[in-house]
């Protein structure tokens, strides 16, 4: 396993997280220990959570629960800032709702500290420095170590440095936002932002909630036992992943696996972890085959002539 810093920050990640969003949603303790267990053993220590997935906390206790004593080996990101609940104070990123999130977050998890601190989405309903001040609040109390953010701008990331800075307050490690080979837009505006100020990219939907597996067809049924086939109506999620455009975008690329004699998986981490802004992919996995699979297909790293090919398939998005 190789480990990256995250970010400018002395902190060290394995290359290859594991998101935790499937636990309590398509996953019960049994199937998260097992998994958990094989992330362990393979050398994964970024483990991807938030309060709200798995419904109302589920994920954050059945990975506190997996951990057990690999707990200190771990390092739990979590988020705060998705509704909780209704009303005004079990949503958003207000002083008042950070205080509360955390010492649930920490109960759930079963822990007296959080490594990773995130706030899940920007809150244009509270100004910056006072989300800013009570996560930096939390670090300076031991509660949290380090703090990021995620579905975040370039524009809203270099606010949050520059309010951070300037009253010396700890600024983001990370930067959590949609990245694969099919999802390029933060290419634009993020990616250039977070180089510039040290912010580590953890890449969500790394795999295209499967589709760069290279497990589904557009006009064949998913598999039983797979997202999509428990997802059968393909819910609210679909369009964001299965359309005729991306299928068209995922044959072409495993054309291109098939001629440079690798696999689509090994493209889908190689290709991110080429980046060097990349501090780690955190995979969603639901079977310890997957967890191996994907440490494996980590290995592998695409020659400069590959990454122009796969350029004319689904980008660059690049300014300039
Ligand atoms: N910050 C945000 O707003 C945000 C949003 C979404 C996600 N996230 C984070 O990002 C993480 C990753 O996203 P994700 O888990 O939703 O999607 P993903 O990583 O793109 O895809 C995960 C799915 O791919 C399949 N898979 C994984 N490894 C495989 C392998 N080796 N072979 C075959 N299939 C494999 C599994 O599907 P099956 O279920 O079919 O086994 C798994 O559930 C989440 O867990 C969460 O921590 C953050």
């Amino acid at each position: 396993m190789e480990y990256r810093n995250l970010g400018q920050s002395g902190l060290q990640v394995s290359s290859v997280g594991l998101g935790c969003n499937n636990f309590g949603m398509l996953m019960n303790q049994q199937q998260t220990n097992s998994v958990v267990a094989s992330a362990l053993d393979e050398g994964i220590t970024l483990f991807d959570t938030a309060d709200i997935y798995g419904g109302k906390g589920k994920s954050e206790t059945q990975l506190g629960k997996a951990l057990g004593k690999g707990r200190n080996r771990a390092i739990i990101a979590t988020k705060f800032g998705n509704p909780m609940g209704d009303g005004p104070y079990e949503t958003g990123a207000s002083r008042h709702h950070i205080m509360r999130s955390v010492e649930a977050s920490l109960m759930r998890l079963g822990t007296d500290y959080i490594d990773l601190y995130q706030i899940h989405k920007p809150d244009p309903a509270t100004p910056i420095e006072e989300t800013l001040r009570a996560m930096d609040d939390l670090v300076r109390e031991g509660k949290v170590r380090y703090i990021g953010c995620s579905n975040f701008t370039g524009w809203e990331l270099v606010e949050a440095q520059w309010t951070s800075k300037s009253c010396g307050r700890s600024c983001f490690v990370s930067a959590q936002n949609r990245y694969s080979l099919l999802s390029r837009d933060i290419e634009q505006d993020l990616i250039p932002a977070a180089e510039k100020y040290g912010v580590g990219i953890l890449p969500f939907f790394p795999l295209e909630s499967g589709l760069l597996t290279g497990k589904y067809k557009l006009d064949q049924a998913p598999k039983k036992g797979t997202r999509w086939h428990a997802w059968k109506d393909r819910g609210p999620m679909a369009d964001a992943f299965w359309s005729q455009d991306r299928f068209k975008q995922v044959d072409a690329l495993q054309t291109l696996c098939d001629q440079y004699e690798h696999t689509l998986l090994e493209l889908a981490f190689g290709w991110l972890l080429n980046s060097s802004c990349v501090s780690s992919v955190i995979a969603g996995a639901t079977k310890p085959a997957q967890v191996r699979g994907n440490v494996k297909a980590a290995g592998f790293s695409p020659e400069a002539d590959e990454m122009v090919e796969i350029d004319k398939i689904t980008g660059p998005h690049r300014p300039g």
